[in-house]
């Protein structure tokens, strides 16, 4: 096992504060909350308001990971920011939430992976303080999905919601942090969960109002498939890095999309569910940000304690799918 060079210091998330349960969306769907909860786990999410943009979640959720620590945005020596619903396409979300944080002395920069985005970011965040970069590294995830989803299509807009979840990252004296991270991709599959249009492939016209590629667009059957043996392949990756087996993570902590794939994830790496924390029911899939919510969750209630270890992992667009073994 290596050496730990970088810990996670503090943790912090933000929640919009609209609830929208599963009985809302069947006023204006052909859904039912039964469908939803059996196929999904999901019985409510949030859905962020005018005045709730992408960098004002991120902000809040790193101000409170700060204002914990005792610190300000001014010791941020970087912001790596993991989105899929960036508030406009240029410049990087990173630079708006560096902007209204105040974060002077900080580098921004994002990392596009999906719903794999924060274990993506983590990893990056890890490189950025192991070759001396950077020391204070804020690691943010936020997402407004319900801006780029298809309203009227039921196969996806039941899924998503908002939030956003941050942690900070620093060197680790060696006795916590980061004992393995592993992340992969397949840009093949990528036109099974995707948005078509509004790039510079297909720019924005008078078509794009009207014909959904703005979207989110998701072959849910084949994601599913892709997703139980992307959590299961990063599951076997982090703890084979990290010289561990099920038996020796106290908690983990897998993407909430939906509870047959989380369930899944658990029986494949042999932990019982009491050890997997699950939030998709009250959040539904918040993309890059649902590990992160869960984190500071985890921590906040207690069930992530210090010298805890847990197996973070994720699967998304792209495909990506990523891991990492954290000694707490
Ligand atoms: N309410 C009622 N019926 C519905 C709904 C709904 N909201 N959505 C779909 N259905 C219907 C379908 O039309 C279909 O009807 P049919 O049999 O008459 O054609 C039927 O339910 C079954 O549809 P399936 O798609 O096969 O349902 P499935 O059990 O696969 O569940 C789901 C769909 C929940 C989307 C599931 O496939 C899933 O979770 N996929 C993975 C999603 C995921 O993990 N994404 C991760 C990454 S997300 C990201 O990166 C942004």
């Amino acid at each position: 096992m290596k050496r730990p060079f970088a810990e996670l210091v503090g943790t912090g998330h933000y929640a919009p504060k609209r609830v929208m349960t599963n009985d809302e969306f069947s006023k204006i769907l052909d859904t039912s909350d039964q469908w939803i909860r059996e196929r999904t786990g999901i019985r409510e999410r949030r859905i962020s308001t005018d005045d709730e943009s992408n960098a004002c979640m991120g902000k809040a959720a790193a101000m409170q990971v700060l204002n914990d620590l005792g610190m300000t945005p001014l010791d941020l020596d970087a912001i790596v920011y993991a989105t899929a619903s960036p508030d406009r396409l240029l410049p990087s979300a990173a630079c708006d939430v560096q902007a209204i944080l105040g974060a002077k002395n900080a580098a921004a920069l994002d990392v596009g992976a999906a719903c794999a985005g924060f274990v993506y970011a983590l990893n990056v965040a890890e490189g950025l303080v192991a070759s001396e970069q950077a020391r204070n590294v804020m690691v943010i995830a936020a997402e407004r999905l319900t801006k780029i989803m298809d309203w009227s299509d039921r196969a996806t807009a039941v899924l998503f919601g908002d939030g956003a979840g941050a942690t900070l990252m620093r060197p680790s004296d060696g006795t916590r942090g980061i004992l393995s991270s592993y992340m992969k991709s397949d840009g093949t599959l990528a036109e099974l969960l995707y948005r078509p249009g509004g790039g510079a492939v297909h720019p924005p016209d008078a078509a794009l109002l009207t014909d959904h590629s703005y979207y989110i667009q998701m072959a849910g059957r084949e994601v599913f498939k892709a997703a139980v043996l992307s959590m299961a392949d990063a599951c076997d990756q982090a703890l084979q890095r990290a010289g561990l087996t099920g038996a020796d993570i106290d908690l983990m902590i897998p993407h909430q999309a939906n509870i047959r794939i989380i369930e899944a994830t658990a029986k494949h790496a042999r932990m019982p569910m009491d050890k997997v924390y699950v939030n998709v029911d009250r959040y539904g899939n918040t993309s890059a940000a649902s590990v992160a919510i869960a984190l500071d969750e985890a921590v906040r209630t207690g069930r992530l304690q210090p010298g805890m270890t847990v197996l973070l992992v994720a699967f998304g667009a792209g495909f990506t799918w990523a891991s990492t073994v954290v000694k707490w």
